[in-house]
């Protein structure tokens, strides 16, 4: 906790300015304890076929399986939109632990695109899925590569100009439209 002994440290009256002081990853309001999907403030956690807070609640998918097709489509939309809001939230965590690693790399002087980490981050996903069930390829793709990382990085831009450097800027290749 260096800047609040820095703060105290000043004389009374002078306000501490951003410039001298480190600049940190600074998280939507959005972005509290409270607000998780299983909150029960959250509305319409009733409505979610099992308890959000709860991985090993999520089922196989083979609970939708039925003979009527209009059955199956819709019990396989409502699992999707559930486990959409888990994937929402944990992806909307995991992009800030992404700002605070662009925000250390800034303040290190380094690029924020790092592409052999992100080489190792998409297949590291992509192992991942697998294990659980799903394929590689998407597994991939979810793990950042193609469009996702360039939004990714995006966001970590965005979050240094806010908080920090609004003059900041880095150019990334986007692999797709
Ligand atoms: C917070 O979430 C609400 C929707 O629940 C959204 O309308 C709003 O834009 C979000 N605010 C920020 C700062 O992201
Ligand atoms: C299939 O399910 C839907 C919704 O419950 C129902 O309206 C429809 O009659 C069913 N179709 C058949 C062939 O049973």
């Amino acid at each position: 906790m260096r800047a609040p002994a820095i703060i105290w440290g000043l004389p009374l009256g002078v306000v501490a300015v951003g410039s001298n002081l480190p600049c940190h990853f600074k998280p939507s309001p959005n972005a509290t304890a409270e607000n998780h999907p299983g909150a029960h403030k959250h509305g319409h956690t009733e409505s979610f076929p099992y308890n959000l807070n709860r991985l090993s609640e999520v089922p196989v998918a083979t609970i939708c399986t039925s003979n009527n097709g209009t059955e199956e489509l819709a019990c396989a939309r409502k699992y999707i939109d559930a486990i959409d809001e888990q994937l929402a939230f944990l992806y909307a965590r995991r992009l800030g632990y992404a700002g605070v690693a662009g925000h250390s790399k800034h303040r290190a002087g380094n690029d924020l695109n790092d592409p052999s980490r992100n080489e190792q981050v998409s297949e590291g996903m992509a192992q991942r899925v697998l294990k659980y069930g799903g394929s590689l390829d998407a597994g991939r793709v979810m793990g950042g590569e193609g469009c996702q990382i360039y939004a990714s990085l995006e966001y970590e831009v965005a979050n240094i100009q806010e908080a920090c450097d609004p003059d900041f800027n880095e150019e990334f290749p986007r692999p797709c439209n």
